[in-house]
């Protein structure tokens, strides 16, 4: 079983793209954008207080037919946030995302933000865990005929 700081480790970037309540929806949809990512961490003061995703644009301005520009963050962010310590393991990451019908996850420790996992990265671990698994039982198997 891995754990969050292994996955965070893995990440091709380390960097967290963040946003803040008072933003407009259409400059963080836009930073989501440039940065090809569909999540934020919305910081306030440096307090994480919210999470504004794609699910939350597309069901909270296009669907309620509002206007991005005219949209603040603090409007359509999902709060209270739902975190992991970076010792969690990729289990309990998805057992998380499951149970709360969520796709990203912000990493904290000691009230800092360190990082955040998509289920795409989870997925990512478990399968190259599994392959690592198989891997380790193939050769297990082969010693054990010769
Ligand atoms: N092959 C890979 O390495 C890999 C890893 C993750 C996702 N993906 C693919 O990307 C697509 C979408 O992925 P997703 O649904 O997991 O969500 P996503 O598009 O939000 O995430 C894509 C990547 O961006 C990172 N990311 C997202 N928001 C971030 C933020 N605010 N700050 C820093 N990093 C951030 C995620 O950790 C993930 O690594 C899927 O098709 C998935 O398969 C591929």
């Amino acid at each position: 079983m891995t754990t969050v700081a292994h996955i965070l480790k893995s990440k091709p970037e380390q960097q967290v793209y963040t946003t803040t309540p008072a933003t407009s929806v259409y400059d963080a949809v836009k930073l989501m954008s440039d940065r090809n990512v569909g999540a934020l961490v919305v910081v306030d003061e440096g307090k994480v207080v919210g999470m504004f995703t794609e699910r939350d644009y597309a069901r909270k301005i296009v669907l309620m037919a509002r206007s991005s520009k005219d949209t603040p963050v603090r409007d359509i962010m999902s709060a209270p946030v739902l975190y992991v310590s970076p010792k969690q393991t990729n289990e309990e990451c998805m057992a998380l995302m499951t149970e709360n019908r969520l796709r990203h996850l912000p990493v904290m420790e000691g009230g800092r933000l360190m990082g955040l996992i998509s289920i795409g990265d989870l997925v990512k671990d478990i399968i190259s865990e599994q392959k690592f698994i198989i891997r380790q039982l193939e050769h297990y198997i082969a010693g054990d005929i010769a």
